[in-house]
Formats: structure tokens, sequence, C-alpha cells
């Protein structure tokens, strides 16, 4: 007799960018940069800017697309996970305000906050919603206007970041096995190396920490990238531990795409072809949660993802925060 799979699987995959670009080029004549630095320590060469748009606006098109990708209508959704680290409101949340332009009325709706592993962290909890059968239908959508925190003036962070959302829906399947093994853990005691208050500094009686003056994102890049050089492969080894496989059994890792230097040290650390490391960081940048996403919606636009083979999806980032999922497609 054969083994019975069961799991969480992908039934649909959405995206959404801006048209309006922001090139290298473009900020060399706004901050002292240079095309060439910003290539070198980070692969970007354009992003994605919302003007005139909010968070609700990225997140529509990139949910619609991934439910007609699925083939699902909204009231097929049992459940909504948004994730953004740049909500147009703290209430009504966006996942709310989802679900009410969708029309999903069967759907219970939440955010959750996880900054770049967003993605990540909002698999886990579709998977075990619907492991334990109180969903069979969960639609994810990451959605950052990341735009909106940047201090055009801040040459450290301003050549980092693009605006962009990108959407999955998770479905339980009683005849494949989807998602094998799932791994989270959080740094909170380095979280202030990322940081972005809930209040600009007007208020002080707001401000949550000290010698912060706007609501503008700060980083503390090397901190971040020490981070990130530990947690990638503590989450890469731990997921493929939980899944009791290695990495020869693995198709694609779909990293979130912060620096071409971290992935490139995926590619040496692991002994891998560089084209089973995805990225489209050279231009669409680092949007956050709504990074894995969108580069799984291309993956499967290009035709690159065929059913059966495998995929680690990598989350890390603001927290800090970081994690792994295996998923069989
Ligand atoms: N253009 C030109 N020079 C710049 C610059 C820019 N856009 N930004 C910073 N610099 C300068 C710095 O001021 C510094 O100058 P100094 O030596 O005179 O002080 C120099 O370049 C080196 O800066 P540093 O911060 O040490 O660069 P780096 O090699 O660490 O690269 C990052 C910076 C941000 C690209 C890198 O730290 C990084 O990728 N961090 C991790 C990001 C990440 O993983 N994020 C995930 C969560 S979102």
């Amino acid at each position: 007799m054969g083994v019975i799979a069961i799991g969480s699987i992908i039934t649909g995959t959405g995206s959404f960018l801006p048209e309006t670009r922001l090139t290298n080029q473009m900020l060399e004549q706004m901050v002292d940069t240079s095309d060439e630095w910003i290539v070198q320590r980070t692969g970007i060469r354009e992003r994605r800017v919302a003007v005139d748009m909010q968070a609700i606006d990225v997140a529509l098109p990139a949910a619609q697309r991934a439910l007609d990708d699925a083939g699902r209508k909204a009231e097929d959704i049992d459940l909504i996970i948004a994730c953004t680290v740049t909500p147009d409101s703290f209430t009504p949340t966006l996942s709310c305000a989802l679900q009410d332009k969708l029309g999903a009325k069967h759907a219970f709706a939440f955010d959750l906050s996880a900054a770049c592993s967003g993605f990540v962290y909002a698999t886990d909890v579709a998977d075990s919603y619907l492991r334990c059968g109180k969903a069979k239908c969960v639609l994810i959508v990451c959605a950052e206007v990341l735009s909106h925190l940047i201090d055009y003036t801040d040459r450290t962070v301003c050549c980092l970041f693009g605006d962009g959302a990108g959407a999955a829906v998770y479905e339980w399947s009683d005849t494949e096995d989807g998602i094998l093994g799932t791994y989270m853990r959080s740094d909170g005691k380095n979280g202030n190396a990322l940081f972005a208050p809930a209040f600009a500094a007007e208020n002080p009686l707001a401000m949550p920490r000290e010698n912060k003056t706007s609501h503008y994102l700060h980083m503390d890049g090397k901190t971040v990238f020490r981070f990130t050089a530990r947690a990638v492969p503590d989450a890469i080894d731990g997921v493929l531990q939980q899944a009791g496989m290695d990495i020869s059994q693995v198709d694609w890792i779909v990293p979130h795409q912060a620096n071409m230097r971290i992935l490139d040290m995926v590619i040496r650390r692991y002994g891998l072809p560089a084209e089973k490391v995805f990225s489209n960081l050279e231009h669409v940048g680092n949007t956050s949660s709504a990074s894995v996403p969108i580069c799984l919606d291309e993956m499967r636009q290009q035709g690159l993802l065929k059913n059966g083979q495998t995929a680690i999806f990598v989350g890390f980032g603001g927290g800090l925060t970081y994690g792994a999922v295996l998923i069989r497609l």
C-alpha cells in the first residue's frame, strides 16, 4: 500500500509592483552615493515606489491575482493573513480592509507583524490552521510601501528598499504533501538594529526608544548583516533537519531579497548552482515581507516551479526574526 500524502499546498500566487521606478542613477542625484557602490554592496539596480498609493492599493491587486491563479472566489477564503510594516492604519488592519474590498464574507482576518520574515511566519500559521482543520483555504497577502518609512536623504537605507506586494493561497490537500517542515526563530535582543518607531518624535510620550528623531527606518547594517550570516544557515539547516532531508533533495532556495552578498553566501556554503537560489533583487530591491511571495509569483510566471519539486523559503529581518519553510510544490 502506498504512503498517503496530505498537507498544505500553494494553489495560487499573485504579485503587484507599482509602475514608478527609482533607479540607482536617480538616487545619485538625491544623496552622496553611486551606482557602483550600490551594485557592489547589494546587487540592486532599481526598485519600485508607490507614488500616491497606500498599502491597500498594492495589496489588493496581488490578492486578486493570487485568487484568480488558484481558481478561487473571495467567498471561498476562510482566513486572510496580511503582513506589513507599513499599514495604512493600526485599526482597521490591512487584512480587514482586504476582507472588505475583496468581499471575503466568510473569512476572518488578522495582520501578522514579523517584518521581512512575514511570509514565512504567515505560512507557518496558515499551515497550522489548515493542519488542524480550522481552515481549508487561507490567503496570505504581504504588502509594503516602505518608501513611506524611508528618509530619502539617508543614503544608508534609501538605496535598499522598494515597494510591492506578493500573495499566496494555501489550501489543504488530501493527496499531496505540500509543507514538509517549518522552522521559526526570533532574536529580540538585537531588535534595535532595524528600528522604525510607531509614532513620530513630536509625541514624547509615545516614543518607545531614545535617540530617535523621526518615524523613519534606521538600520545598523553591519549588525543586521552579521545576524543574517548566522540566521540564514541556521534556518536552512533547521528546516532540513525537521523534514529529515538534505540540501541535495532541494530544487529551489527562495530567500528574502535583502542583499546579493547574502545570496552568494548561501550558494557557496551549500555548494549550490547559482540558478537554484532565486533572485530578483536587481530590479525589485528589498520589499520586506513581500519579497518571497513576489519571487514565487515571478517564478511561477516564468514556468520555473514544477509540480513535485521542493523549495525552501527563507525569511529574515526586523524583530529580529527569521525562519524557513520546506515545501513540495
Ligand atoms: N552610498 C555610498 N556610501 C555609502 C552608502 C551609500 N548608499 N551607504 C553607506 N555608505 C558608506 C558608509 O557611510 C560607510 O562610510 P565610512 O566607511 O566612511 O563610514 C561605508 O559606506 C561602509 O558602510 P557600511 O555600512 O559598513 O557598508 P556595508 O558594507 O556594511 O554595506 C549594507 C551596507 C546595508 C548594504 C549592508 O550592511 C547590509 O546589507 N546589511 C544587511 C541588510 C539585511 O540583511 N537586511 C535584512 C533585513 S531587511
